[in-house]
């Protein structure tokens, strides 16, 4: 695909992308980057500055620790891959900023000796409402990728869902999961490559397939694209260019007749929620729909009998509508009315994101690139520690505050912060 110069050449093109990109507003100099390696780029989501890069999982302080390592393990092209928003990445960025305009409030004097985080999705009780959100190309990040994923999934018990674009088939995952994970779809414009799909899912236990509706055309991840330039590897080495490029290494497409089945283009654009109804008849999984963000669309999920709701942006990684998803929250929930679950994604780094989330009425959270970023650094021990930061840090949250189960919150624990 493309072969850069040596690694002053990137250094030097690296810096005047840098000079003239928005991430510089989050450095403020260029110094941080001058002291890391010639291909270690800064990076592209506002994370905190954590010091030292850590060597082992026992280190980290917080899951910011791990994207740090992410960052400098991963080839500039493949940490592009993860870190990535579109346009000028603002919806990334709202994404964070959008919990600092809520605030917490907390009660005193409770007993929080017993705090219970376990939530129940479709009549199965998980012990804490942070899943593992679809992700594709895994092994992009580690040589074991969905496995490694599945198998933290499975000592810490927790859900995962797998992308359609997965390295790794749904049956292994399975295996390594010990239990049935969650299937994500993206249509594809041949409905006998989505059939098969779908079988596969079932046929592995998947008890819910999730459709991802928030990408109807092409993107523009202009990061990506950029720190791809910066990668001084022959891409061609591991990518086949063009449509079966893009199927390569993705074992759910085996077998399947690809070269009419594209996830991209006129198909993707033509779609409507008449695919919504074909599937539920496709289908006995049970159908949830992932990228909503507006009560109007919310309504149109209750009226179609979809099963569930993931507000998501994608993280940042589809339109630049520039709004933060728990923005996003309120006017979902109330249209909803406890009809159906919730989940909520995009952004989610810390406890107290997750806490004001469930207590504007989500009820559970996903989280995309932090367990990558564990991923990348340390396999399934990574993911590992990524969820018990977070787990900790909710439960920790919810005693500050007084709350000690997941019936209890409601809207009277948050706040909108005023001026
Ligand atoms: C994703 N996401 C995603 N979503 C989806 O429905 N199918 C997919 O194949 C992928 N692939 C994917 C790859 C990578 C590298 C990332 C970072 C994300 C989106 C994902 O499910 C989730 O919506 C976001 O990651 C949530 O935002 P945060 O937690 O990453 O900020």
């Amino acid at each position: 695909m493309k072969v850069l110069g040596n690694t002053a050449t990137n250094r030097r093109q690296f810096l005047k992308f840098l000079a003239g990109s928005p991430l510089l507003a989050y450095f403020g100099q260029l110094g941080c980057m001058m002291d890391s390696p010639d291909t270690v780029p800064p990076p592209v989501e506002p994370v905190p500055e954590t010091g030292d890069i850590i060597a082992s999982v026992a280190d980290a302080i917080n899951v910011f620790d791990f994207e740090k390592v992410a960052r400098h393990k991963l080839p500039p092209a493949h940490y592009g891959y993860l870190a990535t928003g579109v346009d000028d990445n603002a919806t990334l960025r709202a994404n964070r900023e959008g919990f600092a305009k809520i605030e917490i409030r907390p009660r005193r004097l409770v007993d929080v000796r017993k705090t219970d985080a376990s939530t129940e999705l479709f009549g199965e009780r998980w012990e804490t409402p942070i899943i593992l959100a679809p992700a594709g190309s895994q092994r992009a990040f580690h040589p074991e990728g969905e496995v490694a994923t599945a198998n933290a999934a499975r000592t810490r018990s927790h859900l995962q869902i797998l992308s359609t674009v997965t390295t790794t088939s749904v049956e292994e995952v399975t295996k390594a999961r010990g239990a049935p994970v969650w299937y994500q779809l993206s249509p594809t414009s041949n409905w006998q490559v989505t059939q098969r799909l779908l079988q596969r899912a079932e046929g592995a236990g998947c008890p819910v397939v999730v459709v991802t509706v928030d990408l109807p055309t092409g993107r523009n991840t202009e990061t990506l694209r950029r720190f791809t330039r910066l990668d001084n590897r022959v891409c061609t080495d591991c990518h086949t260019p063009g449509r079966e490029g893009r199927y390569q290494r993705k074992p759910m497409f085996d077998g399947l007749d690809v070269g009419s089945a594209e996830t991209h283009g006129e198909f993707r654009e033509g779609l409507t929620w008449d695919f919504v109804r074909r599937l539920q008849e496709a289908t006995s999984m049970k159908v949830v729909i992932k990228g909503i963000v507006t009560h109007e669309d919310a309504e149109l999920c209750l009226n179609y009998g979809v099963d569930g709701i993931i507000i998501s942006n994608h993280g940042g990684r589809a339109s630049e509508s520039g709004r933060a998803t728990i923005d996003c929250l309120t006017e979902v929930v109330a249209v909803v009315d406890g009809r159906i679950p919730v989940l909520i994604d995009s952004g989610f780094r810390r406890g107290t994101d997750i806490f004001k989330a469930l207590a504007l009425g989500a009820s559970a959270v996903c989280i995309g690139r932090p367990y990558l970023w564990g991923l990348a650094a340390f396999g399934q021990r990574g993911v590992e520690t990524v969820l018990d930061i977070l787990r900790a840090e909710l439960v920790r949250t919810m005693k500050l505050a007084g709350v000690t189960s997941l019936t209890q919150f409601n809207r009277s624990f948050v706040r909108e912060r005023s001026g």
